[in-house]
């Protein structure tokens, strides 16, 4: 079965001259249906661009990189609908959870649904749905200052599950939440991986849910230190 992220030879350099900075070098990774796999390195050394570069919102210098088995860049972009690609495709989890403070529980998850074409009405049903699966449905009114840390995390989460994305990628989604909470949102990301068969990669420093992973890859002055071997 192909990687449901596959990436060949990526580089990524920010700045021309003395300001340059090379983000990422040579970057090869499969990454398969039903695993979680975490991302690890010191500040800078290129982590965040990885996932950007993923979930194509910068574009890499060179190399090759399919998502869900389509070829989507191959030293530069390939598909012109890059907006359809990421709603449809891939969820975002970030360390703050970014909720839109001026709607409800409900509304931010269905806000996902609505941008990528579902009615009003249908947008409630899944995101209550979706509310429920992570457990927080009691909360779907509460607004985002009304909720905790770990549940305003797993709302987050359901938004970026919301159009039943392959690919999940999620920057240190557990870094404001005590053990407690992060091993929860874990489990949850494992069950997501493991029931709709989506690619997980989550970038952190948390020590604790080290044990969590399928694998861990550490990223070092952009490149990796433990690449797998692969196929060309
Ligand atoms: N838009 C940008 N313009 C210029 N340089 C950038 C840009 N984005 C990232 N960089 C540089 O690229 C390198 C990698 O940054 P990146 O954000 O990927 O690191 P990181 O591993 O996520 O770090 P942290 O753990 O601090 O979040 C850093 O040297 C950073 O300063
Ligand atoms: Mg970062």
């Amino acid at each position: 079965m192909p990687a449901v992220v596959e990436i060949r030879s990526i580089s990524k350099h920010f700045g021309e001259g003395a300001a340059r900075v090379d983000a990422l070098r040579d970057v090869s990774l499969d990454i398969h249906a039903g695993t979680v796999v975490g991302l690890r390195g010191p500040s800078g050394s290129g982590k965040s661009t990885l996932l950007n570069v993923i979930g194509c919102i910068i574009e890499a210098n060179s190399g090759r990189m399919s998502l869900n088995g389509e070829l989507v860049y191959d030293r530069k972009w390939l598909r012109r609908d890059l907006r359809r690609l990421r709603l449809e495709k891939i969820g975002f989890i970030f360390q703050a959870h970014n909720l839109l403070p001026f709607l409800n529980a409900w509304e931010n998850v269905a806000v996902a649904l609505v941008l990528a074409g579902a009615s009003r009405h249908e947008a409630h049903k899944r995101a209550m749905e979706l509310l429920t699966y992570l457990g927080v449905e009691k909360r779907s009114e509460a607004m985002p200052g009304q909720l905790s840390g770990g549940e305003a995390q797993r709302i987050a989460i359901a938004r970026a599950l919301a159009n039943d994305p392959r690919i999940i990628l999620a920057d240190e989604p557990t870094a404001a939440l005590d053990s407690q909470r992060a091993g929860t949102v874990m489990e949850l990301l494992r069950k997501v991986a493991q029931e709709k068969q989506s690619a997980v990669i989550v970038v952190t420093h948390d020590e604790k849910i080290f044990d969590r992973f399928d694998q861990i890859y550490t990223l070092r002055d952009g490149a990796l230190e433990n690449p797998q071997t692969l196929a060309a």
